[in-house]
Parts: C-alpha cells; structure tokens; sequence
C-alpha cells in the first residue's frame, strides 16, 4: 500500500481528536504570476501550470472522497488585469472545458458553476453551460467553477431578486432571513465550504464565499498555486481535521447543562 493511500485514509477517515473529513472544500488558487516571476516566465505559463495542478486536484478530491470542490477560476475583480492576461484566462477556460469535459464526464464529476453569466461573452457562457448540461446527472465529486464570482455581487444579486419579490407583494420585507437570504444565492442547494484553502500564503478572502464563510475553518498553504498537489491537499485536511469546529457554541467538554 502506498503512503499517499494510507495518508490519505487517515485524512478523511480515520478517527481523530478534530472534526471529521470536510465534505465541501473551497481553493482559492493564488501565486500563478509569482510562480512564473520566480522562474523568469510570463505570467501566462503560471497560468498553464496552474491548469494542471488544477487537474491533479480534482482527480486528487476524488481519490480522497470529497463530496464537493469549489475552485475560484476567475473573479469579478480580475477584469481589471491587462486585456492580454484576461485573455489568456479566457483561453485556458475555454481549453479546459474543451479538453476536460469528457474525462470530468466519464470520470463521474458533476460540473456546477457560480458568478456572473449574463455579461460573459456567448461562447464562455455557452462552454459553462454545456459542461453542467453534460455532466447534470452524474453522482461523483460536484465541482462547483466560480468564474466571473464575486461574493458581495452574488449578495446583491440575491437581495435584487428578494426585492423584486417584495415590490410584486409576493414577499414581506420582515421574512426576509439569513436561511432565504441563502436561498438565493448562486447555488443554493450546495452546502457552506468545511475549508477553505488558500495558497501562496496570502491570508483573505478576496471577495470569494463572504456569506458562505461564515463558519468555514480557513487553512492557508504556503505553495503557489502550480506546486499544489495531493499531498498538499492532504496536509491542508489533516490540519482541518487538529481544528475543533464550534459553530458559535460551545466545546464539546463544555457543553454540558
Ligand atoms: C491567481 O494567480 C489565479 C487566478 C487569477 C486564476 C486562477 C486560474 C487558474 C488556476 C488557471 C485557469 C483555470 C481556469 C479553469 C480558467 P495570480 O495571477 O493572482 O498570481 P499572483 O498573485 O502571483 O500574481
């Protein structure tokens, strides 16, 4: 038996002092230009690799049973890099979709997507659609694809349709709750992220899950994103794993009458 198996069994199942194997994780995929910088290249083959080490995490979520990973592949805010970087970000999607999908498909992953679609250009929004679409049935790893995301947009876009529930008369404003609120988001049926991952050692959100974060544990690696692998994974979960998960209560020694 190999190390990484057993590694692995002991990050997701084996008993342990924490909490049990996180069933949601989030990656914030960060250092794809600093990975680059460091070797002298363009920023573009930062993103190339960090492709591939996205490819080695998904095959790596479902070796570890994961139920779901949600991956930041592009945020509102990153329109505001050079034209030339946007559309190499663009072109990688594209790629990925067009090379992926059918080993995601057979390989039983089921594509999601969160963010903003109605300003994407056709063809991107037309790819993000065909993969959920393809994949729509199947029961394997749900892989949630937060392109065009930001979190204080999906807030607003939730508290536009609320609004707009409450001007019909369909709604009171004094039943508008935290749980509807939820309800509205980009993928309501989709359970808050257990962990958040974060690479290339800078610690914030940057806008990603604000409001599904709220009791999300948050462990960040000191990889650029293009090093991340399985291992690094495994690490990430064993720390979550040492954290004792409150919920705003009390420990479990503690929370007697
Ligand atoms: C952060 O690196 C990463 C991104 C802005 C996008 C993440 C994209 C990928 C992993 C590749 C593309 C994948 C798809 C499916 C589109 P950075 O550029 O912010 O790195 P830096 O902070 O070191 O400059």
């Amino acid at each position: 038996m190999s190390t990484a198996v057993t590694t692995s069994e002991a990050a997701l199942g084996g008993p342990g002092p924490g909490c049990a194997a996180p069933r949601h994780v989030a990656v914030i995929m960060d250092g794809n230009g600093r990975w680059a910088a460091q070797r002298g290249l363009p920023r573009r083959e930062g993103h190339r690799r960090g492709v591939e080490a996205l490819r080695r995490t998904v095959r790596a979520a479902g070796a570890l049973g994961i139920g779901i990973l949600t991956i930041f592949s592009f945020s509102s805010e990153n329109w505001s890099r050079p034209p030339s970087e946007i559309s190499d970000l663009m072109g990688l999607l594209r790629r990925f979709i067009r090379n992926d999908l059918v080993d995601l498909h057979k390989s039983n992953v089921k594509v999601r997507v969160i963010g903003e679609r109605t300003t994407l250009s056709p063809d991107i929004a037309g790819l993000l659609r065909e993969a959920e679409d393809l994949t729509r049935a199947n029961t394997g790893l749900v892989l949630v694809v937060a392109f065009n995301y930001g979190s204080r947009q999906e807030i607003a876009r939730a508290a536009q349709r609320l609004a707009a529930e409450v001007a019909a008369g369909r709604l009171a404003p004094e039943a508008i709750t935290a749980e509807l609120i939820s309800s509205r988001l980009d993928a309501p049926d989709i359970p808050d992220p257990d962990l958040i991952i974060r690479t290339s050692g800078e610690q914030r959100l940057s806008n990603f899950l604000l409001w599904q974060a709220a009791y999300s544990e948050l462990v960040f690696v000191p990889l650029y994103w293009p090093e991340f692998d399985q291992a690094a994974l495994e690490g990430a979960i064993a720390e979550y794993r040492r954290r004792e998960r409150r919920f705003g209560g009390l420990a479990a020694a503690g929370a007697g009458p």
